[in-house]
């Protein structure tokens, strides 16, 4: 008898020192995670300052006098500034979404007006590029979202069907709902990815024929944007691809409670709009 509480006290004890270990782990994890966090939110300001007035600068150059023979020069300071301050926005976001501290501004809004939207500024963009655009917009729901952040991971779908598709071939957004999810589903006629690239696709820096995109200015961080946006929110990004025939990709989002699925039945078709 005596032993048996002995022996429960001893390992009352040891569980308690246990617990106050981890408590402090955790509490020091927590610390390093803010530290971190602190650490990006600093180094991305100090790094986008200086892009901004070497940019701006770079304008004003080109402002006074557009003829200049300097003219070359300033248009590259501004393209490649304005690059490294995307670049740099991007690492950013990753950086925050390591640190778990992406914010997302989350909204209640009926799934198919929210790519409606989408649909009509990707239309000016491709039109612009000379790319033929065509989009399908079936389905029923509301999604609990950040809408700006979902549109800029369908964009970054939007950009590479565009920019890896050859002349004259098509790219395609179309959405449907299935079950409790909603379905974004972008295509295009393109090269295709190799069947051993496809699962590195979302890996960061991970650019698939390193020969063929090195002419097309990226940098290999939008499909990783694209996964962690999507992640975030619960939902699933998936590749379906053929060498030589096309790409998919598709993004399933959570719809939120049936109850409040059926506010908005619609389907909106536009034929395909040949680039001119
Ligand atoms: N629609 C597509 N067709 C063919 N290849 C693609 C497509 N989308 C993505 N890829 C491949 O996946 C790689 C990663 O894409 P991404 O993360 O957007 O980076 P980036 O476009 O800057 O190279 C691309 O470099 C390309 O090789
Ligand atoms: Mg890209």
């Amino acid at each position: 008898g005596v032993a048996l509480v002995w022996v429960t006290i001893r390992v009352i004890g040891q569980f308690r020192t246990l617990y106050n270990s981890q408590q402090a782990a955790s509490v020091r994890l927590e610390q390093a995670l803010q530290a971190k966090a602190d650490f990006i939110a600093d180094a991305s300001h100090e790094l986008r300052t200086p892009l901004t007035v070497l940019r701006g600068n770079a304008e004003a150059g080109l402002a006074i006098d557009r003829n200049s023979v300097h003219r070359e020069i300033f248009e590259e300071i501004v393209s490649e500034a304005s690059r490294m301050t995307k670049l740099v926005e991007d690492l950013l976001f990753l950086a925050r979404s390591d640190a778990d501290t992406v914010p997302l501004d989350i909204e209640s809004v009926a799934a198919v007006p929210l790519l409606l939207d989408l649909a009509e500024r990707a239309r000016v963009l491709m039109r612009r590029e000379g790319i033929s655009f065509a989009t399908r917009l079936d389905g029923y729901g509301t999604l609990d979202v950040d809408a700006v952040r979902i549109e800029q991971a369908v964009m970054i779908l939007l950009d590479n069907a565009a920019k890896y598709s050859p002349e004259g071939k098509a790219v395609r957004l179309a959405s449907s709902s299935w079950r409790n999810e909603f379905i974004i589903e972008v295509a295009d006629q393109g090269p295709g990815i190799q069947g051993e690239d496809i699962p590195y696709v979302f890996e960061r820096f991970r650019r698939a024929d390193k020969k063929r995109n090195r002419t097309r200015g990226g940098t290999g961080l939008g499909l990783a944007i694209a996964k962690t946006i999507i992640d975030a929110h619960h939902g699933r990004i998936e590749v379906h691809s053929r060498v030589d025939e096309g790409t998919q990709m598709r993004i399933y989002l959570p719809l939120a409670a049936p109850e409040r699925t059926r506010v908005l039945q619609s389907s909106v078709e536009k034929p395909l709009e040949l680039a001119p």
